[in-house]
């Protein structure tokens, strides 16, 4: 071990290191954010010392933003790959990094480009509206993005007599055309994180605590959104229980969010709602569970693993992601 560090190169190209844990992580992630003007990103599925660390914490909406907007020579993307991905498609002149590559999105995966071009030749004519959570290729496909934070903003922006696709997830989906009333063609993915949270367990722990306020993430199945008293993005489930005068909430949707919670409001409770299998009993993205404060050193350290983007591919989902900033952070637009 030299200079507290043990670096072995894997066959796959791949960078093998063992840090030895004397090393102060926190000091040497700092300094290195500031050696190399690095802006640190964190989704709020990340665990509580990666968001403490963070130079912001938010949902995809945010944190998109934030990418688009920054000065940074580089920026550290604590989340999943798609988030990292929409970061460098807007900013092509930045260096991406993202602490494990390893970090995907069930249902990113759930929609791939062959079968989503096939999807749309079924649906000629449609204007398509994909949900942030998917490749940079199926970007490419769509006319406009959305996350869960301003889908109904979005769908609301496209003209009554235009006939809408939307992918990859049934429920935002089905949600967002309930409260919109317009119909809409919708691509049958589904969040595993979302989708495992069970309605009689749930309800079991709502007659324990009979005050407790259920709130959800639209990317729950239908029966958890009928009982929920809140459905929102992350960011908007944050807001609720910020503003709200309850004291017990149950919370649908990754466990992450907890942690802003309770440094927002420490004198509530917060119980995490209970998943259909028992066995595992945590509602953990697994996904975005890889990244460590280990790795954003490394990663930050080498400059490695970087998202790299092949450039037509990049511009053509460009404009899609753009079109969905300009209605969202504009007073006035029309698609
Ligand atoms: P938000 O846009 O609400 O942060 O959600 C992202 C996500 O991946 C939900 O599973
Ligand atoms: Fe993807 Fe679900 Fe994880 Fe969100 S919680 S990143 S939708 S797998």
């Amino acid at each position: 071990m030299n200079n507290n560090i043990n670096i072995q190169l894997l066959k796959d190209g791949y960078l093998k290191v063992d840090i030895d844990d004397q090393l102060d992580l926190e000091y040497e992630i700092n300094k290195l954010r500031k050696e190399k003007n690095a802006v640190i990103l964190a989704h709020y599925y990340q665990e509580g010392p990666l968001q403490d660390i963070a130079d912001f914490v938010g949902d995809s909406l945010d944190l998109s933003q934030k990418a688009a907007s920054t000065d940074a020579d580089i920026i550290v993307f604590c989340g999943v790959h798609f988030m990292a991905e929409t970061a460098k498609i807007l900013c092509p002149d930045k260096k991406v990094l993202l602490p494990d590559l390893n970090a995907g999105c069930s249902l990113a995966e759930s929609c791939t480009s062959k079968d989503f071009k096939e999807f749309k030749e079924k649906h000629p004519g449609h204007t398509v509206v994909s949900y942030i959570n998917t490749s940079a290729e199926i970007k490419a496909l769509s006319d406009i993005i959305c996350t869960s934070s301003n889908a109904e903003k979005i769908i609301n922006n496209i003209p009554e007599k235009e006939n809408i696709i939307f992918a990859p997830d049934r429920n935002l989906g089905n949600y967002i055309a309930a409260i919109t009333g317009r119909e809409m063609v919708i691509w049958n993915g589904a969040c595993h994180v979302h989708e495992e949270f069970s309605l009689e367990r749930i309800l079991e722990l709502k007659e324990e605590y009979p005050g407790a306020k259920i709130i959800a993430h639209p990317e729950c199945e239908k029966p958890v959104r009928l009982v929920a008293d809140f459905i929102g993005s992350t960011s908007k489930l944050l807001n609720f229980i910020s503003n709200d005068d309850g004291e017990i909430y149950i919370i649908a949707t990754e466990p992450g969010i907890i942690h802003q919670m309770k440094k927002k409001r420490p004198e509530k409770t917060f119980i995490v709602a209970p998943p259909k299998d028992s066995t595992c009993g945590c509602s953990n993205c697994s996904y975005m569970k890889l990244n460590t404060m280990e790795k954003l050193y490394i990663c930050m350290k080498y400059e490695n693993p970087e998202i790299v983007i092949e450039e037509s591919l990049r511009r053509q989902a460009e404009s899609s992601i753009r079109k969905m900033l300009n209605i969202s952070f504009k007073k006035s637009s029309v698609l």
